[in-house]
């Protein structure tokens, strides 16, 4: 917008919300995606891909929730509680779906996996033990170029039963990603 003198001046807005468990008040522009602020305040787990919602690079958790942070303007997010993959860990420990991609060989230039993890973990919070199928549908939304789906797939039945050891045993993982 333009100011009395003619001047252009940047229209903001005060924006709360939790990132990580962290609470934030940043000052933002109305129009701005929620993957652009996000990175502008250093969170660069959070990929910029294709900033169409097709990758699955810009994922972070909304309220538990999946989302494409491409997709979502940052003014949604008032009053809302983000997760991005800077929080998935507890201090220096890994999750275990995080040890799980690593040991699992899910994970090459990790450009994907940030988005990868934080759909899985929104998976397996409210599915603790689910099916390869499951898994799949869950990690539909994320391209990978150079991993393939394989191992992703593996890496997270693999938490899945780390976490709930008597959960039925992940059977092989079939060969051609569906
Ligand atoms: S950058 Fe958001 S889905 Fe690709
Ligand atoms: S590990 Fe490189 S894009 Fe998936």
């Amino acid at each position: 917008m333009f100011g009395s003198r003619g001047v252009f001046v940047m229209k903001t807005m005060e924006l709360h919300l939790t990132v990580n468990g962290i609470s934030q008040n940043w000052s933002i522009a109305p129009g701005e995606l929620l993957l652009d602020v996000l990175r502008r305040q250093s969170y660069f787990g959070v990929k910029r891909g294709c900033e169409k919602g097709e990758c699955g690079a810009c994922a972070v958790l909304v309220d538990g929730k999946p989302i494409n942070s491409c997709l979502m303007f940052a003014a949604q997010a008032e009053g809302r509680n983000i997760l991005t993959i800077e929080g998935v860990a507890d201090g220096g420990k890994l999750d275990p779906l995080q040890e799980a991609f690593l040991d699992h060989g899910a994970v090459q230039c990790g450009f994907c996996t940030g988005g990868m993890v934080i759909s899985a973990k929104a998976l397996l919070d409210g599915c603790p033990d689910p099916s390869e199928d499951q898994v799949r549908e869950a990690l539909a939304g994320h391209l990978c170029r150079c991993t393939g789906y394989l191992k992703p797939v593996e890496a997270v039945l693999a938490a899945a039963s780390k976490r709930k050891p008597r959960a039925r045993r992940a059977k092989p993982v079939a060969e051609v990603a569906r």
